[in-house]
């Protein structure tokens, strides 16, 4: 299972970055920092962990080089392509011994710079790493809890549209709510092909077919809707979901999957093929226990406890359970909470996510922020860091 490779551009020149980055979209490679030189860009390299490097090398070139040998040192499997308007031999011996892999006379075209990535990324292979792979499949998003009424629906929702208006990246959202399919209602669409048809076709599906079944919402998200009747899922085969998924993975960066308030073999596929799972929970005694409950038995599974981002949501006003105390009763981190917000229910009657909605609302800019986090692109949303301070007291959450 490959992933896109995950892209950092050092250079000093944040007009050549934005340029940079415009050349990569196409190659489906994300960039995942930018920056300039100095210990900004190691910070980042360890934070985000690039697969590859693009560096500039400019005056002041003996601080481009320290940038890159720091960068080297925190991420050694990672290849470095360098480009530099000079080509002068000392600067190629130091590029060179600085672990540059490939250097382009700069300005270069983007075809130049494509195929020196294909040749680095090629032998790039890091140990106990699979490699990342070009075209390799986009991001597959599961949110999940053990409840209904716990905002699993308006996250996934909220998430979508987010990451469609703030970034470059297509999404989808599948409904695989086999109970209570809200996905159409949230959004205020007609669903036209359910989820349950395209896993009955996954077999003989194609690219274009797929398409045209999707419904596109004005926030630019595409949608599978459930079916509107549950008896409709009966003949869903789970392993069909899964392959669904994988599908729609190899054309959408993000597919985001919905999932209904209890445990099943549709459940159970959506799990399977995450790359990321979001453990949504409510903060009231019920859920907490029900949550600890789940954590239990994909632990006892052998899922990996890497894959899964624990989200305390706040759906009521009303509760007075600490994060600092969920998180030692569930024994993980809290990745994610976001506060109750009056705004999110009124959005969700009229049928609006409400990042559209009520765009400067707590609750928006709250998941905005969880969408960057997701993506990597955003620094997390200052009022939801400043939220979970004031829950949890220092030092707790080591
Ligand atoms: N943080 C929140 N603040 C206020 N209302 C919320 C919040 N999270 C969810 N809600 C509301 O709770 C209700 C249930 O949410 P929903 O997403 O349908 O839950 P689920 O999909 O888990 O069943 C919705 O009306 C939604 O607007
Ligand atoms: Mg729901």
């Amino acid at each position: 299972m490959g992933r896109n490779p995950l892209v950092m551009i050092i250079d000093e020149d944040p007009i050549f970055r934005q340029e940079l980055q415009g050349m990569l979209t196409p190659a489906r490679l994300a960039v995942v920092a930018d920056c300039g030189y100095g210990v900004e860009a190691a910070s980042l390299a360890e934070e985000l962990k690039p697969d590859l490097i693009l560096a500039s090398i400019e005056e002041p070139v003996a601080r481009a080089i320290q940038t890159i040998e720091a960068v080297r040192g925190i991420r050694p499997g990672a290849p470095v392509i360098a480009y530099s308007s000079s080509t002068e031999l000392h600067l190629v011996r130091q590029a060179m011994h600085a672990g540059v892999r490939d250097l382009l006379a700069h300005p270069f075209k983007v075809g130049e710079l494509l195929t020196a990535i294909e040749a680095v990324m090629r032998s790039a292979s890091l140990p106990g790493e699979a490699a990342p792979q070009p075209q390799a499949a986009g991001t597959i998003l599961t949110v999940f809890g053990a409840k209904g009424g716990i905002g699993k629906t308006t996250i996934t929702t909220n998430i979508a549209t987010a990451i469609a208006r703030d970034t470059d990246s297509s999404v989808l959202v599948m409904d695989l709510d086999t109970r209570f399919g809200d996905v159409a209602i949230m959004l205020d669409i007609d669903p036209a092909v359910t989820v349950a048809e395209m896993a009955g076709q996954v077999a003989t599906l194609d690219r274009a077919s797929f398409k045209a079944a999707l419904v596109e919402h004005e926030s630019g998200v595409f949608v599978l809707p459930s079916p509107k009747h549950p008896n409709d899922w009966r003949q869903v085969q789970a392993d069909d979901i899964k392959e669904l998924a994988r599908f729609a993975s190899r054309m959408f960066d993000y597919v985001i999957l919905d999932t209904p308030g209890a445990f099943n073999d549709v459940v159970g596929a959506a799990l399977e093929v995450a790359t990321q799972v979001l453990v949504v929970t409510s903060v009231d005694m019920a859920s907490i226990k029900d949550t600890s409950f789940i954590l239990d038995v994909l632990e006892s599974e052998g899922f990996p406890d890497d894959r899964l981002f624990l989200t305390v949501n706040h759906p009521n006003g009303a509760n007075t359970i600490r994060a600092a105390d969920i998180e030692r009763v569930l024994r993980k981190k809290v990745f994610w909470e976001i506060p109750h917000d009056a705004q999110m229910t009124m959005a969700t009657q009229i049928g609006l996510p409400v990042v559209l909605a009520r765009p400067k609302s707590r609750a928006a800019s709250n998941l905005a922020g969880l969408a960057g986090k997701i993506t990597g692109r955003d620094a997390p949303a200052r009022e939801s860091k400043g939220f979970l301070r004031r829950l949890i007291p220092a030092g707790s959450r080591n």
